[in-house]
């Protein structure tokens, strides 16, 4: 069996969850899921990124231990997790022991390997990034990203990034798929074109950290600490990590591409490990025109969304509504739109003409068909046909693209169905009524299969609606079994006005 490791960043608890972070776990999700339907051995690992100033400032804001408040938040990310239905085996926290055995272990490397050493950091700090900047990078006395920055100088241990410089552009050279897409990895070479100089990687101003190895006074800058989370989760150093190593990919926010495909890949190789496959950037959410703000009070809370909505509808605008890579913006007029017409209208009415017909009019049996006609078979080999179109659009990262073809089966099961007009065939024609209906509930049965990466709850209710066997909910080609029952279908997905 072929492996494959898919990750989201790990989120800072700083604060409680949002679209954002719903948006990159749900991406990573639907992949995850697609691979696995696909025959893959997947592991998909999230977490939280728990150490640093930023942290430890929200902590003390609110009057608790660095411990408790990370303990707290942490938390909401994993019921967070729960809430999008998310298929993640394994939820990694950067406080957990495993991790800072990696992580020192990683250290040690480097430091073995003659990338380390101690001198003084001085310049800025902008604790909302966790970034260090340079002066000649600062606009109108802020961070290139608008955050506030403070004037830092400590002792530090450093990373000899600046020796890296070469190997990198060597290796991105070799291997174009490790930064997609194409605008980010031109984004990132240039960047590394114009220099790279030694990374401060040690804080002495903080204590909420991973302590350096032999030396207490310091802990681990926090960007090196997260990073090392995808290895840790492997069991790094110990056990046999490089099976999904070698498949890793990281899906990521546009704004935190330079730590993963610069600063990783170098901590990497650094450290005699091969540079994650595939670094996949995604744009950001607006809502209603509008940068998303605490200030502006638009901040969208995914667990209200699931509340209300449900996490299939919530899952599908998302996946579908943005073109994966690009910036969207949520606007409540087209998630509406969007449920209505590919939700209510096209799926759920194919599904429930279908389901409940043969429920009240087929003895809510699945009936047993006669010879297949040239229509019949070719609606039914669409979703076979379409898997190899599927796959192209996971392994491109086209993700709105996936629910784009799956929705072009549905709606020629739609229009088979006003073509044969089962209800017309009860009296006419039973026979031939029993091989339509056959046909379009295994049609029906195959399309679920492919939708369950997108909508799982709608997914499973479908094919457990057709009796179909949990561990079949995988196989395509287990043609649906005539002669089950079929459950009285209700709506799966509501209209809203
Ligand atoms: N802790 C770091 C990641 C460390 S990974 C080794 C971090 N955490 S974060 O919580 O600030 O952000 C996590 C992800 O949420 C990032 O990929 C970021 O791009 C994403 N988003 C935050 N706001 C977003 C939008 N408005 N829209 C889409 N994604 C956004 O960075």
């Amino acid at each position: 069996m072929k492996s494959f490791y898919i990750t989201t960043p790990i989120y800072y608890v700083n604060d409680k969850p949002h679209i954002g972070h719903a948006y990159t776990s749900l991406a990573c999700d639907m992949i995850a899921r697609f691979k696995h339907l696909d025959g893959y051995n997947v592991k998909f690992l999230t977490g939280t990124d728990e150490h640093g100033q930023k942290i430890e400032k929200a902590a003390a804001a609110n009057g608790v231990s660095p411990q408790e408040f990370v303990d707290e938040v942490s938390s909401s990310f994993r019921e967070l997790a729960k809430a999008l239905d998310l298929t993640n085996d394994d939820f990694i926290r950067t406080t957990e022991p495993r991790h800072k055995q990696a992580a020192q272990h990683l250290w040690n490397q480097l430091v073995a390997s003659g990338n380390i050493y101690l001198g003084e950091y001085a310049g800025w700090y902008a604790i909302r990034d966790e970034a260090f900047y340079q002066e000649d990078e600062l606009v109108n006395g802020k961070a290139p990203t608008g955050a506030e920055v403070e004037w830092v100088k400590e002792s530090s241990y450093f990373f000899k990034l600046s020796a890296w410089e070469e190997p990198l552009l060597e290796y991105y050279a070799k291997h174009p798929e490790a930064i997609q897409p194409e605008s980010r990895r031109n984004e990132v070479l240039r960047f590394i074109e114009g220099g790279l100089k030694d990374l401060s990687i040690s804080r002495t101003t903080l204590k909420w950290g991973i302590p350096v190895p032999g030396d207490p006074d310091h802990v681990m800058y926090v960007w090196l600490d997260a990073l090392t989370n995808y290895l840790s989760a492997l069991g790094y150093p110990k056990n046999d990590y490089q099976q999904y190593w070698d498949q890793a990919v990281h899906v990521v926010g546009k704004d935190i591409i330079r730590f993963h495909s610069v600063y990783w890949p170098a901590f990497l190789m650094a450290a005699g490990l091969t540079p994650p496959k595939t670094v996949f950037a995604h744009g950001w959410w607006t809502v209603e025109g509008e940068k998303m703000s605490k200030s502006l009070g638009n901040v969208i809370d995914p667990i209200e969304m699931i509340n209300t909505y449900g996490a299939d509808a919530f899952r599908y605008f998302l996946l579908r509504d943005l073109s994966f890579g690009q910036d969207g913006d949520f606007s409540k007029t087209s998630f509406i739109n969007l449920l209505n017409t590919d939700l209510a209208n096209a799926y759920g009415n194919l599904c429930q003409r279908v389901l409940s017909f043969i429920y009240k009019n087929a003895d809510a049996i699945i009936p047993t068909p006669a010879e297949f006609t040239e229509e019949d078979k070719a609606l039914l080999a669409m979703p076979k046909e379409m898997l190899p179109v599927l796959r192209g659009h996971i392994d491109h990262f086209h993700l709105h693209r996936y629910a784009e073809s799956v929705w072009q089966i549905i709606a020629e099961g739609n229009r088979y169905v006003d073509a044969q007009k089962p209800w017309s065939l009860k009296k006419e024609d039973p026979t031939r009524m029993a091989t339509v209906l056959y046909t379009l509930a295994d049609v029906i049965r195959q399309i679920a299969m492919l939708t369950q990466p997108i909508l799982p709850v709608a997914s499973s209710k479908i094919l457990t609606i057709l009796s179909v066997e949990k561990s079949d909910f995988t196989q395509l080609e287990v043609a649906l079994k005539p002669g089950l029952s079929v459950s009285e279908p209700q709506p799966l997905f509501a209209k809203y006005i």
